[in-house]
């Protein structure tokens, strides 16, 4: 049996520099093109049917970059709000945003907060930017909320599960991704969701971000598609429905 449609698809969208240089183009050049690539890939994700897709749109990471690329970056962004976020809505998307939001500048924290608290009644596909995140400073402040918890008595340090964490991350209310796209080439996960992918399948292309395409998009689901998906077991089916994978085994408990 072809797995099914995955309910979330997470996606760090690299390669716009590279594909800007090969056309002779700037840098931001890539990045504005980047967008239009945005815009197409919730369209069809939301036609797909997909219920949750992770964009990896500015790590934590990014900010050690020259600060014109920095400030051209969250221009973008701001304008990418002003100009298309009402469309969004309006199609039904819950907006989410995860990662350091203190980090941005006030102006375009209000602007996304706008934004979630507008559509978070929405019913439709849950669109996640992720924005000066780090993974590993996420489980971290997990587990600083879960050690104040228990300061309190709150919980029992026996008591901590992995849904525990699971529920102390930003992405508490989602399910785990399927499937992980990186576009043009990197084998790496610069530090995108560590805990949640700890089952998820990877789709890497050499596709540079600005020419993935929605058909590019259907070749990764497609690919899923026939992935065989065991979960450590020695044949797939027995708890290959599932969304979030090694949690599905033992129903989440530890
Ligand atoms: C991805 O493209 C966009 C962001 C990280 C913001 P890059 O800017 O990383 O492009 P390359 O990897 O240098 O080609
Ligand atoms: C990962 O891309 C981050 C985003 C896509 C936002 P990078 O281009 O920053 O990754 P590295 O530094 O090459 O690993
Ligand atoms: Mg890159």
């Amino acid at each position: 049996m072809p797995n099914a449609i995955p309910q979330h698809v997470a996606i760090i969208m690299d390669g716009n520099g590279r594909w800007a240089k090969k056309q002779g183009l700037l840098r931001v050049q890539g990045h504005e093109v980047g967008v239009q690539r945005v815009e197409e890939i919730i369209k069809a994700a939301q036609e797909k049917g997909i219920r949750f897709l992770t964009l990896y749109a500015f790590s934590k990471e990014n900010w050690r970059r020259p600060k014109e690329e920095v400030e051209f970056l969250m221009g973008l962004l701001s304008s990418y709000l002003d100009k298309k976020i009402e469309v969004l809505i309006k199609n039904n998307c819950i907006f989410n945003v995860i990662g350091e939001m203190g980090d941005l500048a006030p102006t375009l924290q209000k602007k996304l907060k706008q934004a979630m608290e507008t559509s978070k009644h929405n019913t439709g596909l849950v669109v996640t930017f992720a924005l000066s995140y780090s993974s590993r400073r996420e489980i971290l402040r997990a587990c600083q909320k879960i050690a104040e918890q228990a300061v309190r008595g709150a919980i029992q340090p026996s008591g901590i599960t992995e849904e525990t964490l699971s529920r102390n991350l930003y992405t508490a209310d989602m399910p785990d991704p399927e499937l992980l796209i990186r576009t043009s080439g990197e084998m790496r996960i610069s530090n995108f969701l560590l805990w949640q992918i700890s089952y998820a399948e990877l789709y890497i292309t050499q596709k540079f971000w600005p020419e993935f395409t929605r058909d590019e998009f259907e070749k990764a689901l497609e690919d899923y598609k026939g992935r065989e998906r065991r979960f450590g077991d020695t044949c797939p089916g027995r708890g290959s429905n599932e969304s979030s994978g090694a949690r599905a085994v033992n129903g989440g408990k530890t």
